[in-house]
């Protein structure tokens, strides 16, 4: 063969065994396809173990039940128990151990979060009550007038 044939060859070949060098150095040992084939299993073996030892954010209010019964019992037996405690106090983690305290955010705007009216009939949104809050009680905490944990307006 000709060498004007030959010398894109050999730089072709040179690409390739570069290449196949850097992957034998990037791509981890624990990544093919495991016991699932390869539309499932096509990944690093040990990241399963990371995503088990990854710690949820939010334990849901039944961790909430044995230390805070009275506030479990009063929100289970009103309106507002479709929504979870970590709702509105944010996060449990590792709580009471860390944080100590779950915070309180006593301010209008987490109510206007659900509560602010908005006139979408097509929306699920639409169906929680709604005030204007430029003209409802201005200037107040809803809390002053509502319970968040109880908040049963009389029929
Ligand atoms: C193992 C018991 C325990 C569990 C479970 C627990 N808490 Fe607490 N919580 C405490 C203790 C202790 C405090 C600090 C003392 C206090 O203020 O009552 C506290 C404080 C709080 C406070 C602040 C109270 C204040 O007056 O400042 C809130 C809010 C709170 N917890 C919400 C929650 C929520 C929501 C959950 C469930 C996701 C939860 N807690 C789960 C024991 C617990
Ligand atoms: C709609 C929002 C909302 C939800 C849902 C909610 N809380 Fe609260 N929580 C508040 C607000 C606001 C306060 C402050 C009330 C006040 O100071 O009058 C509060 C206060 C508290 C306190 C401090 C003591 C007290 O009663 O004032 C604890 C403890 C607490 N909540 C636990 C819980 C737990 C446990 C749940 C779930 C079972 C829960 N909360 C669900 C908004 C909420
Ligand atoms: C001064 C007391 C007071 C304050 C502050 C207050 N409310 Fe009210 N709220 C009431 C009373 C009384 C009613 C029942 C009569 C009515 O519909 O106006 C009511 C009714 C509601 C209703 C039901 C509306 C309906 O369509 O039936 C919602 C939702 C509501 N309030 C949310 C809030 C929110 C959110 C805040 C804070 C941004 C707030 N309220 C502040 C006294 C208060
Ligand atoms: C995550 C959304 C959410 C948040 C935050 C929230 N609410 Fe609600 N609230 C609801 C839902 C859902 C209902 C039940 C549907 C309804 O009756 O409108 C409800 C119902 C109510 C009602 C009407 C009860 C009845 O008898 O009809 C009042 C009053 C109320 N909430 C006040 C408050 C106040 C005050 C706050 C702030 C401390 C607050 N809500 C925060 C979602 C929320």
């Amino acid at each position: 063969m000709k060498s004007h044939v030959l010398r894109p060859l050999w730089v072709v070949l040179g690409i390739l065994i570069l290449f196949l060098i850097v992957r034998h150095f990037l791509v981890p040992p624990d990544f093919g396809i495991q016991e699932r084939g390869f539309m499932y299993g096509y990944h690093r073996k040990s990241n399963e173990g990371e995503w088990k030892a990854l710690k949820a954010k939010y334990k849901t209010r039944k961790y909430c039940k044995d230390c805070h019964s009275d506030e479990y019992e009063s929100i289970m037996s009103s309106k507002h128990s479709i929504i979870q405690c970590e709702n509105c106090h944010g996060p449990a983690i590792d709580h009471p151990q860390k944080p100590e305290k779950l915070a309180i955010n006593k301010g209008r705007s987490l109510c206007i979060r659900c509560h602010a009216f908005l006139p979408y009939p097509t929306s699920q949104r639409s169906k929680i009550k709604g005030i204007d809050p430029e003209k409802h009680n201005p200037g107040q905490e809803c809390i002053t007038c509502h319970d968040p944990h109880e908040p049963n307006l009389e029929e």
